[in-house]
Formats: structure tokens, sequence, C-alpha cells
């Protein structure tokens, strides 16, 4: 079987070039028929003739019929010079398990001008999962890529022959995939109810996503599964994208008291990150903080400390506990960031999935809870040691991004103490000297 590995541009190629083959030796074969039938007085045929049939055949077969979903839900765009973005907007959502970028992704998803898929890598991930994240970084990229480019052939290597839209990870959270033209479900403006989708748009084609993603001016897709910039150069460098980063991060120790609770859940893509390492339980968490801690300072220190041009201004870092504190100011600055319009009604919407009951159903659920109680609860119910061996593995992360050590089981419960300081806003980089020698 073709390898999971293979790019859908192969495809392509592959079908453009038997397509010529068979059509010039039909051509051929017309021509020389006549003379060859003539020539060889109809009785003989000769070896070389049949295995020109036989080529024939095959390269009929092969574009004909077995590979035709390879294309099939390709854009048009393909076959043409590459547009320049026509005011689309681009949008990748990056962070790590348990940063709350699930809400920060509703936020997106909310908004009546954006396309929203959650974590469409989990499939790189899910399919190849006896892999590593170094060895999938790029089938990642790729398919990141693609899909911003609303071309989702690029699923073929991971869902089952002609699935439907609901075949995508965490389908029912995507208000697209809930309206039309996927589904009739969810009017435009209108907010999506994922259970009521789930019942009533199951049947949605991956062919009318496509269509959807076209329509909308922002496609906006998170992902857990980026652990540098440099891989998403070439998309930064894609003229027909107009790519914009927004790099949400999180207390280390909160995201540790939220992993702790989920351990089993990410048993299977903390091997992938720690390239299948034999290390289990607290260990291996461990090793997996230190990990997430590194990518964030890593992305972080690329993208403003000596940037190169096409990643200028491209790039926004969000904390957590900011949006917290203050979501409608933290949302305004974030819509402002990537173009989109808030209105009253979505104001609404995050004041109240900002402000409700602690009740949390699902672990990935982003119910509306009192997102402030939520944020401190490590304080009180993390055992210290574990705190501080946290704080270790994640020195330079908590350092670069202002969260502050505590230093005695005391400090730690004692929640007057903040440890959440101050940010100055550095997505503009107007904090770096004029003159940075600049290189590609
Ligand atoms: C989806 O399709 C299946 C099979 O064709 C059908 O049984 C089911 O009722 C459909 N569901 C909806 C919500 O249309
Ligand atoms: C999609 O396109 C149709 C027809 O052009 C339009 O009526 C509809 O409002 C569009 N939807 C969105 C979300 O842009
Ligand atoms: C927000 O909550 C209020 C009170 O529960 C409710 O009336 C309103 O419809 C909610 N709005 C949104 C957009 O969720
Ligand atoms: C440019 O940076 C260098 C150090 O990298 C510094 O010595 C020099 O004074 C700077 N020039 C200006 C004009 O700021």
């Amino acid at each position: 079987m073709w390898g999971n590995y293979c790019n859908p541009y192969l495809y392509d190629r592959l079908f453009t070039f038997s397509f010529s083959l068979s059509l010039s030796l039909s051509l051929a074969f017309i021509a020389t028929q006549d003379r060859l039938f003539t020539m060889l007085r109809l009785r003989q045929i000769t070896p070389t003739l049949a295995i020109l049939l036989l080529v024939l055949v095959f390269a009929t077969v092969l574009t004909s019929n077995r590979y035709s979903h390879w294309y099939s839900y390709y854009p048009a765009e393909t076959s043409t010079s590459p547009q320049p973005s026509q005011g689309k907007v681009h949008v990748l959502l990056l962070s790590s398990w348990r940063s709350g970028s699930s809400f920060l992704g509703q936020v997106f998803n909310q908004n009546p001008s954006v396309f929203y898929l959650m974590e469409p890598a989990w499939h790189v991930w899910a399919t190849l999962h006896m892999s590593g994240a170094r060895e999938l970084r790029m089938a990642v990229r790729d398919l990141l890529h693609q899909v911003l480019k609303c071309d989702l052939s690029v699923m073929d290597s991971y869902l089952p022959p002609r699935s439907k839209a609901s075949k995508l990870f965490m389908w029912s959270h995507s208000r697209a995939l809930c309206s039309p033209p996927v589904c009739s479900l969810t009017p435009p403006g209108a907010f999506s109810k994922q259970l009521q989708c789930e019942k009533l748009c199951v049947n949605g084609s991956l062919d009318s996503t496509v269509d959807a993603c076209r329509n909308y001016s922002h496609v906006v897709l998170k992902t857990v599964r980026i652990f540098e910039l440099e891989s998403l150069y070439p998309l930064l460098r894609d003229p027909t994208l107009d790519l914009r980063i927004v790099h949400l991060v999180r207390d280390p120790r909160a995201v540790w008291q939220s992993r702790r609770k989920l351990a089993n859940d990410l048993v299977r893509d903390n091997g992938l990150v720690l390239q299948q390492s034999k290390l289990k339980g607290l260990e291996a968490d461990y090793r997996v903080m230190e990990e997430v801690c590194r990518s964030h300072v890593r992305i972080h220190q690329r993208a403003t400390l000596n940037p190169p041009d096409f990643l200028r201004d491209r790039y926004k870092i969000v904390r957590y506990e900011d949006i917290v504190v203050d979501p409608l100011g933290q949302t305004d600055a974030i819509y402002d960031f990537t173009g989109l319009k808030m209105t009253q009604p979505l104001q609404q919407w995050i004041y109240n999935a900002t402000h409700g009951s602690a009740l949390v159903k699902h672990p990935f659920e982003t119910g509306s809870r009192n997102a402030k109680d939520v944020s401190r609860a490590w304080r009180t119910t993390l055992p210290h040691q574990q705190v501080r061996r946290v704080q270790q593995v994640c020195k330079d992360a908590m350092s670069l991004l202002s969260y502050r050590a505590v230093n005695s089981d005391k400090d730690q419960r004692q929640l007057s103490l903040d440890v959440v300081l101050p940010r100055a806003v550095d997505n503009k980089f107007s904090w770096l000297p004029a003159n940075i020698t600049k290189h590609q």
C-alpha cells in the first residue's frame, strides 16, 4: 500500500503524467494504426504493440478509477498559478495540552467569519502513533498548510475512503461544520450547539466542507503538535497565505495539575512527544512538561529575537491567565491582531463562557465555568514537591513568561501572593534594537 507520508501533489503529478501518457499513446496508436495494420497484415501482433497496449490499459485504469478520489476534492486553484490571499486571513493557534486552547479556539469558532477546525493534525499522530513528534513534524506541517488553503485532499492519508465530514477530529466543535453548506442546522451568525450538531449533522460531506471553508474570510486551525516555528516557514513565505500565529501559553504548574487529572488520556501523545521512550508515569509527564516548556521558549525566541522578515508582525503571544483576568480586553486584542470584528453577541458569549460554574463534564469540553478559580486550583491541590519539580523543568519558560516560582509550601498556598507577574506587550517587537541583523 502507499505510505501515509505521500504528498498529495505527487498524486496530482502522477495523474497528469499518466493522463498525458495515455493520451499520447492513444494518438500515436490511432495515427499508426492504418500503416501498422497494412504492414503487419493484421495477424501479427508484435511484442512492441502488445506492450504499448498494456501500458495504455494500465494508464487508463490508473487515471480513471482507483485514484480518482485523490483529486476529487482538490480546489481548482491548484492547477493555476498562485493567487494572493485576496483578503483571506489564516490563523494558527499554537498551544499545548491543557492550556485553555479549546476555549480560545471557541472564541474564534463562534465568530461568523471564521472557518475553524480543532486540531486537524490529530489525525497525523493518531494514524502514525508508533512514531515520534520529530518524524511527524513535516507531515503535520504539510497537513496544516493544505487545510489552511481549504484543501482537504491531504486528509486522504488519514481517513477511510469517502469519509464524511464527521470523521474529522472534534468536528462537532466547529460551527462551520454545523452550518450551511455542510449542514442546515446553524444559520449564519448563530452560535453553534455541539450536541445538536452531533445528532443532526453527521452526514455532511467532506466536499461540502471544502466549499464551506472557501466561503469564510478567516481559516483558523488550533494545534498542540508544533514545537518550533522553523517548520512553518514555507507557510509564512507562501504568497497565497496571510498567516498569523497566536501562541497561547499557560502557567506550567496549572498545566501540570490539569494534566495529572487526565493522565490516562495523554499517554499516547506523551509517547510521541517523548519519541517512544520507555519512561512511564510521573517521570514521563515531567519530561513532557520539559519538552512543552522548551518549545514555548523556542517558539517565542524565534519569533521575537532577530526574527526573519516574514515573521514580523505575524506572531502574538497570549497568556491564559491574562485572558482569565480580562477576557474581553484580551480577546479584543487577539481579534485586532487577526483582523476580526468583535460583536456584542460574541462579547456576551465570551463573558458567559468565562463566568459560569466550575462544572466540567468532559475533560475536553469548553463549558462555562469560573475561569479564575480554575486557573488557581493548582495552588491548593498540588503537592509542593511536584510544584518544585515542574518549576525546575520549566525554569526558562517561567522566567520568560513572567511566572514567579514559589519556594515553600506556605507561599504556594498563600493566594494573596501573586505568582503571575505582568508582562510587557511585545508582539510589536518595539523593544528590539532597531539595527539588529536580519537573516532569512
Ligand atoms: C445519515 O445517513 C444514514 C445512512 O444513510 C441515515 O440512516 C441517517 O438517518 C442519516 N442521519 C441524518 C441525521 O440525516
Ligand atoms: C457563503 O456563500 C453564500 C453564497 O455566496 C452566502 O450567501 C453566504 O452568506 C456565505 N456564507 C458565509 C459564512 O460567508
Ligand atoms: C449568556 O447568559 C445569559 C444568562 O444565562 C443568557 O440569557 C444569554 O443568552 C447567554 N448568551 C450567550 C451568547 O450565550
Ligand atoms: C547597532 O548594534 C550594535 C551592536 O550589535 C551597536 O554596537 C551599534 O551601536 C548599534 N547601532 C545603532 C545605530 O544603534
